[in-house]
């Protein structure tokens, strides 16, 4: 069933490239253009697009972490003011109630039992309310025979496949997939972005499976050297901006769910907050730096934790001179605009923690303490 790979997580890392693809397939609308339809065939129901005003997201752990990019999506591609909370604290301190609000549950196993009583709770406050208050329920899972899809009005399937190691990845990708699949449905039914915009965005996705293939092919043998360097550690800091701040969180859950090393993620410009007080020579710094708006401020953020002493490396395109010289050790990820870089960013992040607690003999698929379903509160 591993195929030949030593774990499921492993085999679903190689997974992604024919997830991505299938994703695509599923989605997008070749005819958009000519038919002049929305480039994105969701199949979701005219009332959930009227006068929307804001989405409100629901979620737990790396589907948290994938709402994150959502959020980042939605605002900046389709302008809808968009919440993330985790599903746990939702259920107890809900915000007041907004008109014109979709409430999306984002749970690959559509299990998680807090993100379903988040997502009833939310039906029911809401039932009994004018049409413009009532709950309007979308899920994005992983699972349409799941308890969350028998729950919400409309789902988005991620089309990942089962996922076994507990530590979610591939799945992961699928939920970024349907997020960028809807922020590009937003957008052109609200005309928030030129069309030529909407085509070099799509452009850009359709490269994305060829370009993790080429991370997989090219980097894993080297994370996976690198990984003995790491014997010794006990702390790992990771830090990324904007769209990819929640790609350094989720970098440092993968490492800490299966590895048990003290990991944390952080937004680059909040080190000097506080956690920079953490850094000297045996705490290793992962720096997500892609080009774009904040690649510069990423750099001296980098370059602030290299004068503590910190090893540096560095996520970033290798043939940037000036990456060279800052990070202590590159895990290069190909040429890929900002908006589109979470999915190659998360791939080396994945080896890293993988090889670091393979290379420590633990239980990669099922780590302690830890359940694939969370089905209790
Ligand atoms: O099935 P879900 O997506 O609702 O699961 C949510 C979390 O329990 C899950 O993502 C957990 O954080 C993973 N083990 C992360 O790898």
């Amino acid at each position: 069933e591993k195929q030949g790979f030593r774990h499921f997580m492993l085999k679903e890392i190689y997974e992604q490239p024919g997830v991505v693809r299938t994703c695509l397939e599923a989605y997008l609308n070749p005819d958009w253009e000519a038919n002049q339809e929305s480039p994105i065939k969701l199949g979701l129901p005219e009332h959930f697009y009227q006068d929307l005003e804001q989405v409100q997201i629901l979620a737990c752990g790396t589907s948290w972490h994938a709402s994150l990019v959502g959020k980042y999506l939605l605002e900046q591609l389709a302008e809808v003011p968009t919440m993330v909370q985790y599903a746990s604290e939702f259920r107890y301190a809900p915000p007041p109630i907004t008109a014109n609000t979709l409430t999306i549950g984002v749970t690959q196993s559509g299990e998680t039992a807090d993100t379903l009583a988040a997502l009833a709770m939310e039906q029911q406050r809401r039932s009994g309310k004018t049409s413009q208050y009532q709950a309007r329920l979308l899920g994005i899972t992983n699972r349409p025979e799941s308890s969350l899809a028998q729950m919400v009005a409309q789902i988005i399937d991620t089309h990942a496949g089962i996922e076994i190691g507990v530590a979610a990845t591939k799945t992961f990708v699928a939920q970024l997939m349907a997020f960028y699949f809807l922020a590009l449905d937003l957008a052109y039914r609200r005309q928030t972005l030129p069309l030529e915009r909407i085509a070099e965005i799509i452009a850009g996705l359709r490269q994305l499976p060829a370009e993790v293939e080429l991370i997989l092919e090219s980097q894993e043998r080297y994370i996976e050297e690198l990984a003995h360097e790491f014997n010794e550690t006990q702390d790992f800091i990771f830090l990324g901006r904007g769209i990819n701040f929640p790609i350094a969180l989720e970098g440092a859950l993968k490492l800490k769910e299966i590895s048990y090393i003290h990991a944390e993620g952080y937004p680059a410009g909040e080190m000097k907050h506080g956690p920079i007080a953490l850094l000297d020579a045996k705490v290793p710094v992962v720096a997500i730096a892609m080009p774009g708006s904040l690649y510069e401020k990423v750099l001296s953020n980098a370059q602030e934790a290299k004068a503590r002493d910190a090893r540096l490396i560095g996520v970033t395109p290798k043939d940037v001179p000036q990456a060279t010289e800052i990070f202590d050790d590159l895990l290069p990820v190909p040429k890929m605009e900002e908006l589109l870089s979470p999915i190659l960013t998360v791939i080396p992040l994945q080896l890293l923690a993988y090889h670091i607690a393979a290379r420590r003999g633990l239980d990669v698929d099922q780590p302690r303490n830890l359940a694939k379903s969370v089905t209790v509160e």
